[in-house]
């Protein structure tokens, strides 16, 4: 039998001229700025609108529905660009394009598609992704939030926690349970959006990362959702959640090789102008052993989010390599933050030099889209299959 092997290391032109696109909007229009949006927890709203105008709100969307028809690669490419700068708008380009934008294309009906994904493609509207609950973060089956199947209508009743975009969005996906006797076959998504009566968004969190992203719990209170905004057949809710999360986790996974990649080039630099000893610190064996590593753990990372993008772009299944992707580039991602700051001495520890908001901002890829625990629960199930 003949095996063809497609093994191209190369960026396309596109892919290349996206980059440059995404590097010259890191500088020019995330950087300034961006130690304040932290300091003050200050959402990045006029940035967003620009991300929205160059289309990188619903870039795999296809232009039949307002998007860019990018392919998932691009959007790993931007998702580091980004990051590198400024994570706090990274997640928000994230959320709404994995979780919120794919989610409606690949499973909405429609009428759904051109309500709320075009103005969420475009960039017009920002939407959120609502699963995680007081007491169901890791363990997502076991959903509180009560949607009650009213005949025309769901009866939407219950909390949301640590929802990205929580007061900027105007379209929310809502998981919720219908039907417990059912478990996670009970689970619906239903589309709710702001100024639905009896849905209110509660105070934003004071967090240690991302501080420019718009942290909230959102309060649902006998909302009355259509039930034309159910996404997807009864009971759909569960799978459409990890369904989508497999994507989200190739942009987070993207988001921590940025923010691993940020710190990396501030600390060349820095080691390249600091001097110590009579010699700059880049000719220092212990600080050269450090980003060698840096180097090494920086590229794996990033061949482990091409190579999940790419699975997904080809059509093959890509849970593993997403969660592989995610688990190692969250891990380098602190790992390198944390001896960013080590190579800068006093100056790594105070803001403005920025690897200390990069290594806040490091932890919650560890964290969000399913803990590094969760990563690797994903990769044994498939491993042990
Ligand atoms: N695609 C489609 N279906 C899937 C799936 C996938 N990737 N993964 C699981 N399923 C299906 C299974 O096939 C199964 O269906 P059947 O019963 O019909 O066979 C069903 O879902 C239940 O699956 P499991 O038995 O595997 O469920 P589990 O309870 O063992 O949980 C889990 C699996 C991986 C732990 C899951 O609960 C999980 O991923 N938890 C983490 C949740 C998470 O990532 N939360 C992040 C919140 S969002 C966020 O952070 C966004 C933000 O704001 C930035």
């Amino acid at each position: 039998m003949l095996y063809i092997y497609a093994m191209h290391f190369e960026l396309t032109e596109e892919h290349l001229m996206i980059r440059q696109a995404a590097r010259d909007f890191a500088q020019n229009e995330l950087k300034p700025g961006v130690i304040e949006r932290d300091e003050h927890q200050k959402f990045p709203a006029e940035q967003i609108k620009k991300l929205g105008e160059l289309g990188f709100l619903g870039m795999m969307v296809s232009p039949q529905y307002g998007g860019s028809g990018m392919d998932a690669i691009s959007y790993s490419i931007v998702m580091e660009e980004l990051s590198k700068v400024d994570a706090s708008a990274s997640v928000v380009v994230s959320v709404n394009n994995s979780l919120v934008c794919y989610g409606l294309e690949k499973y909405g009906n429609e009428e759904q598609k051109q309500k709320f994904l075009i103005p969420l493609a475009q960039g017009e509207k920002i939407g959120a992704f609502c699963l995680s609950e007081p007491e169901a973060g890791s363990d997502a089956t076991s959903q509180r939030t009560t949607a009650i199947d009213m005949g025309d209508h769901y009866l939407l009743n219950g909390t949301k926690n640590w929802i990205t975009n929580g007061s900027t969005a105007s379209t929310y996906i809502v998981m919720a349970q219908t039907d417990a006797s059912k478990k996670h076959k009970g689970i619906n998504a239903l589309i709710v959006e702001k100024g639905m009566e009896g849905f209110t968004v509660g105070a934003k969190e004071n967090k240690l990362g991302i501080r420019g992203s718009d942290t909230h719990s959102l309060m649902f209170t006998d909302v009355k959702v259509p039930k034309e905004n159910r996404i997807g057949e009864d009971g759909f809710g569960f799978k459409f959640a990890m369904a989508t999360l497999e994507g989200g986790r190739i942009g987070i996974a993207s988001q921590a090789l940025g923010i691993a990649a940020g710190a990396y080039e501030l600390s060349i630099q820095y080691a390249k102008e600091r001097k110590a000893f009579g010699k700059t610190i880049a000719d220092l064996q212990a600080i050269q052993f450090k980003l060698a590593d840096m180097a090494t753990e920086i590229e794996a990372a990033r061949l482990l989010c091409y190579r999940a993008a790419w699975l997904k772009d080809n059509g093959l299944p890509y849970a593993q390599a997403a969660s592989m992707a995610k688990l190692f580039a969250s891990e380098t991602a602190m790992r390198t933050t944390v001896e960013a700051v080590q190579i800068h001495g006093g100056y790594g520890y105070v803001k403005e030099y920025h690897v200390e908001r990069l290594m806040r901002d490091a932890k919650i890829t560890q964290i969000y889209e399913g803990t590094s625990e969760i990563q690797r629960i994903v990769i044994s199930r498939e491993v042990l299959k």
